[in-house]
């Protein structure tokens, strides 16, 4: 059974069609990425899926459970969590008590909240840090620190908006190596991301959006060879090396 559809997605902001009657459906222990040009709408779609927005028509399941229009934090209890395009940690908390933050934000109620966040920062890499502030953390680091905030929650489903983004190549095969960590232990992964490297090592299926339509849906080595998705978005990436947008170097 499917753990996450979505049926008929669509979201207007005023004249904006964002997403744009999109319907998809996610295995459980699966891992698919989601790609797409600068405003295709997936970051929307993540948003609609986890509540930040009510969609403006159709539906979110997940694990059989309707849950269109549910509140983010209601959505995030139930096992679907998402990291942010964005990371903004607390600067004043430390690294654990950042993560301690997710830990009960989750609804989960661990019975050492502050012991499972140290468990997750050396997970992720950042034990040796997790007394410290977030300020001298690198992008990667910051990266890191976001998922470890997120899997604090105990999610059954991860939704990750650009983890490889504006990371160096050791940075980036290490969030590989993470996100493929975290696939090993059963988790259901959903992943957007530029990073074409990262999101092709990573993903048994891929799913591409433009201008708000899923357009293509795939294997890896499918859509690397689609046209329309060559048109639509891998090309535009295509400079003096064509074999960059798909290697990531
Ligand atoms: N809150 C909002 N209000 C109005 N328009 C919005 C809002 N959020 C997104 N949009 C518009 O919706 C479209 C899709 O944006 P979205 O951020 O989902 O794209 P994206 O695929 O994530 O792009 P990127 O790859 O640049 O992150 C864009 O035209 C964007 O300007
Ligand atoms: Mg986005």
């Amino acid at each position: 059974m499917a753990l996450l559809e979505g049926e008929g997605l669509t979201k207007r902001f005023g004249g904006v069609v964002a997403v744009d009657d999109v319907t998809f459906s996610i295995e459980r222990g699966e891992s698919v990425g989601l790609i797409g040009p600068n405003g295709a709408g997936k970051t929307t779609l993540f948003s609609v899926v986890t509540g930040a927005y009510e969609p403006t028509e159709g539906r979110v399941v997940f694990d059989g459970e309707d849950i269109t229009g549910d509140a983010p934090h209601d959505i995030c209890h139930s096992g679907l969590a998402k990291t942010h395009q964005i990371v903004r940690p607390f600067e004043s908390l430390t690294l654990v008590e950042n993560v301690t933050v997710g830990a009960e934000f989750g609804g989960r109620n661990p019975d050492d909240p502050e012991g499972r966040a140290l468990e997750l920062l050396d997970f992720v890499g950042l034990g040796d840090v997790a007394h410290g502030k977030p300020d001298h953390l690198s992008v990667g680091e910051l990266k890191r620190l976001e998922i470890a905030r997120v899997l604090a929650t105990d999610p059954e489903m991860l939704l990750f908006d650009e983890v490889a983004g504006g990371l160096d190549p050791e940075e980036t095969e290490e969030i590989i190596d993470l996100v493929e960590d975290i696939t090993d232990r059963g988790k259901t992964v959903f992943l957007i991301d530029h990073v074409m490297k990262a999101l092709m090592t990573v993903s048994e299926r891929v799913m591409v959006l433009d201008n708000g339509q899923l357009i293509a849906e795939g294997t890896p080595d499918e859509i690397q060879n689609d046209d329309r998705v060559i048109e639509a978005y891998l090309g535009e990436n295509a400079n003096e090396d064509p074999e960059s947008i798909v290697s990531g170097d």
